[in-house]
């Protein structure tokens, strides 16, 4: 097991109301409250009208910022942290999906910074101080409601990284799964497929003597199966929904990952697929994760066994290790497919005129990933392998 530090400060206010506490928990911070939001569908679901009726009740001074994009922009980040000086904001609130919350997170140490936020970004500089902020969770999905990341994208270099620091922690996240009910099909897949991929990511690495991270991951993983396969056709189930949502917190809260390094390769380089088309994070998860543990599966067969066994239910009786694991990556396509997840990049209309801009984006930073280092030539391969 390898030594780790591990401190996660973020309040979770789980369950059905829990938004009764919003302006009780904001007001800690000071009374003048930015609101942030992303494309309109908290005023469909009716998440905008409790909120905005807590905080009234609650005597808070509101502003809002409305329209953060999927694949959240760092000139969303600007415009907002720009109304944050000027409105001498106390606090954020992110009602949303990871996107709004990842782009709060950016906004949050931008208004107290009077140079270009993406320094943060690219890690030009570190920010020193930053607004508190809170989540109200919208989507099940990124973790980002119980984390220090956040992944942003430069539409005008067509760059999407993932940045992090200590004051990137929400004060607090408020979890109610009614909230999630009308969460579409395919976001509901896309949330299913990006806390599995966040498992994978943990689970694969070189670390040893791991047997309680190890079990950990494989009974989520089998939980997130049962359960997903479930949800996408009963999205108004509370129980399930509630499933969902706390499986999607432990995906990537660091509880997980205590005593792992982890790989993340599959990340940057779906990452650098949606800087340039702009698809969904998961969507491009779905097609690359199986065809990233085909690439690398020879460096570590009996792990993929273990993987397959565990977490897939393959009988490894009078197999090799390779063909147990070959057996649960293919289960994997079947399972994501059977609910609707895209398999191939040509389902996003990609073609082969930009792998090599691609494989460059992912590997601009050096090799990817720790359990399989990936050089420019290896994602070029993974990604071809994808079309
Ligand atoms: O914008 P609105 O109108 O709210 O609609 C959103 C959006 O169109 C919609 N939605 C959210 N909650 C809803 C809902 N629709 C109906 N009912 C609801 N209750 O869903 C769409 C997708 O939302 P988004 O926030 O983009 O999805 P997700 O939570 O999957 O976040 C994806 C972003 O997070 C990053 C991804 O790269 C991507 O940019 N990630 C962040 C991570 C982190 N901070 O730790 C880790 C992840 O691996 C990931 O990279
Ligand atoms: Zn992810």
């Amino acid at each position: 097991m390898d030594n780790f530090i591990f401190q996660n400060p973020v309040k979770l206010l789980f369950g059905k109301g829990q938004v009764s506490n919003l302006a009780e928990e904001l007001k800690k911070y000071g009374k003048n409250v930015l609101v942030v939001y992303g494309g309109g569908s908290i005023k469909k679901n009716g998440v905008y009208d409790d909120v905005m009726n807590v905080l009234k009740e609650g005597g808070m001074t509101v502003h809002e910022f409305g329209g953060v994009e999927p694949n959240p922009r760092l000139s969303t980040a600007i415009a907002a942290a720009d109304l944050c000086k000027r409105a001498d904001i106390d606090v954020i609130v992110a009602v949303g999906g990871g996107s709004v919350i990842d782009c709060t997170k950016l906004i949050a140490s931008a208004a107290k910074y009077d140079g270009n936020p993406w320094d943060f970004v690219i890690q030009k500089a570190t920010p020193q101080e930053a607004l508190p902020f809170g989540t109200v969770l919208t989507l099940s999905a990124t973790s980002s409601e119980m984390n220090a990341g956040s992944v942003i994208t430069n539409e005008e270099t067509q760059e999407k990284y993932g940045w992090g620091t200590p004051l990137n922690y929400p004060k607090f996240s408020i979890l109610d799964p009614s909230y999630t009910m009308s969460v579409p099909r395919d976001q509901t897949v896309n949330g299913i497929v990006d806390t599995m991929s966040h498992i994978f990511e943990e689970y694969f690495n070189e670390s040893s003597n791991t047997p309680f991270q190890d079990e950990m991951c494989e009974s989520a993983l089998r939980t997130l199966i049962s359960t997903g396969a479930q949800v996408v056709d009963q999205p108004n189930d509370y129980d399930l929904r509630a499933t969902m949502m706390l499986a999607g917190v432990w995906g990537l809260n660091g509880f997980l990952r205590m005593g792992y390094t982890g790989d993340w390769g599959t990340h940057d380089i779906e990452h650098a697929v949606s800087a340039i088309y702009d698809i969904p994070h998961a969507g491009g998860l779905s097609i690359l994760f199986p065809e990233w543990m085909r690439y690398t599966m020879h460096l570590n067969p009996q792990r993929y066994a273990q993987l397959a066994v565990k977490a897939f239910g393959v009988d490894s009786t009078g197999k090799t290790d390779e063909e147990t694991a070959l057996e649960g990556i293919n289960k994997l396509e079947e399972f994501w497919s059977s609910i609707g997840a895209p398999r191939k990049l040509a389902d996003f209309d990609i073609d082969d005129s930009k792998i090599d801009l691609m494989a460059e984006k992912a590997a601009a930073r050096g090799p990817l990933g720790n359990f399989a280092k990936l050089n420019k030539e290896d994602v070029v391969k993974i990604l071809t392998n994808s079309l």
